[in-house]
C-alpha cells in the first residue's frame, strides 16, 4: 500500500493499546497519511508484526521506519515516559497522543466487582491522566494534539456498566479540563466517543442495532478517519470538543414508536 495522503505528514503520533482493535487501524491510517507511529501496548507479539507490517507498508523508499513498538501500561506512569522518551528518541519530537487503550467490564453498583472497578477506573480513566502527564513535557514547546477515546459511555448513562461509563465520563471531564490548562502551549485535547465497533473488544457481545438509526455498528477505519482529522491541523482550532461518532445511537430514542 503506498501513502494515501500528507494530511499528517512530519508528525509523530503515539497510540496506546495499538496493538490490536481501535488502536491497530489508527496507527495503519495515520501512517497512510503520512505519520510516524508508536505503537504501544501490553500485547508485545502482536504490537511488534503491527509495527512491521506498518514499515513494510509505508517505509519511505529511505532506511527510515516509519512505526515503533514500545512495550506500555497504562496504569504505570514510568512505562510511560519510557514510551514518549522512547517515541522522541526515534523520531525527534511529540506531536500526537492517542490514549485508546482500555478495558469494558460489567456491573451495576449493586453487582459489580470492587477490584473490577478499581481497575477499570485505573486503565480507562487513570491512565488517560497518566499518559497526558507523560506527553505534555515532550509536546509543549511546539504544541500538539491529544485524542482521548472515551464512548457513548461517556455521554450517555449505560446499564450495567458503572465502572466503565463512570471511567469514560471523567474522561470526558479530564479532557474539557485539560484543554482549557493546556491551551496557551497551543496542545489541543479533545475526545472521541464512539459508538459499536467491530473489534475483538465487542465480538462476544449479543445485541442488536435497532437503536442505531443507521442500523450497523462501525468498522474500525471509520473512527480512524476521525483520529486522523483529529490529528492534523485541520482540526487546529478545536480543543475541548466532545465528539460522538456512533451512527446517532445519542441522538435520541431511536426505539420509540409514536405514529
Ligand atoms: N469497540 C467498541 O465498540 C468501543 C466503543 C466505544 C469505545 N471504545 C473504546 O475504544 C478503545 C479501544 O477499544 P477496542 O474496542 O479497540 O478494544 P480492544 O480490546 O480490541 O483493544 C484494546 C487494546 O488496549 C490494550 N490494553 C489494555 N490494557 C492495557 C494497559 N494496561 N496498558 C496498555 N495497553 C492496554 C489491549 O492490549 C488492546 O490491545 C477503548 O478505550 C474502548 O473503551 C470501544
Amino acid at each position: 500500500m503506498s501513502l494515501v495522503s500528507d494530511r499528517v505528514g512530519g508528525k509523530v503520533a503515539l497510540i496506546s493499546g495499538a496493538a490490536r482493535g481501535m488502536g491497530a487501524s489508527h496507527a495503519q491510517v495515520l501512517a497512510a497519511h503520512g505519520a510516524s507511529v508508536v505503537i504501544a501496548d501490553l500485547l508485545e507479539d502482536e504490537g511488534r508484526a503491527l509495527a512491521e507490517k506498518i514499515n513494510a507498508e509505508f517505509n519511505d523508499g529511505t532506511d527510515r521506519d516509519v512505526a515503533l513498538f514500545v512495550h506500555l501500561d497504562v496504569t504505570d506512569y514510568e512505562s510511560w515516559t519510557a514510551a514518549v522518551s522512547a517515541a522522541v528518541e526515534r523520531f525527534g519530537t511529540l506531536d500526537v497522543l492517542v490514549n485508546n487503550a482500555g478495558i469494558f467490564t460489567r456491573g451495576s453498583v449493586e453487582d459489580a466487582d470492587v477490584d473490577e472497578w478499581r481497575r477499570t477506573i485505573e486503565i480507562d480513566l487513570t491512565g488517560n491522566f497518566l499518559g497526558m502527564k507523560a506527553a505534555v513535557p515532550a509536546m509543549k514547546a511546539a504544541g500538539g494534539s491529544i485524542i482521548n477515546i472515551s464512548s457513548i459511555a461517556g455521554l450517555v448513562g449505560f446499564k450495567n456498566r458503572a465502572a466503565y461509563a463512570a471511567a469514560k465520563w471523567g474522561v470526558q471531564g479530564l479532557t474539557k479540563t485539560s484543554a482549557m490548562d493546556l491551551g496557551p502551549y497551543n496542545i489541543r485535547v479533545n475526545s472521541v466517543h464512539p459508538g459499536s465497533v467491530k473489534t475483538p473488544m465487542t465480538a462476544g457481545l449479543k445485541r442488536g442495532f435497532g437503536q442505531i438509526p443507521l442500523g450497523r455498528d462501525a468498522e474500525t477505519q471509520e473512527i480512524s478517519d476521525l483520529i486522523v482529522f483529529l490529528a492534523s491541523d485541520e482540526s487546529s482550532f478545536m480543543t475541548g470538543a466532545n465528539l460522538a461518532i456512533d451512527g446517532g445511537e445519542t441522538a435520541g430514542n431511536n426505539l420509540r414508536q409514536d405514529a
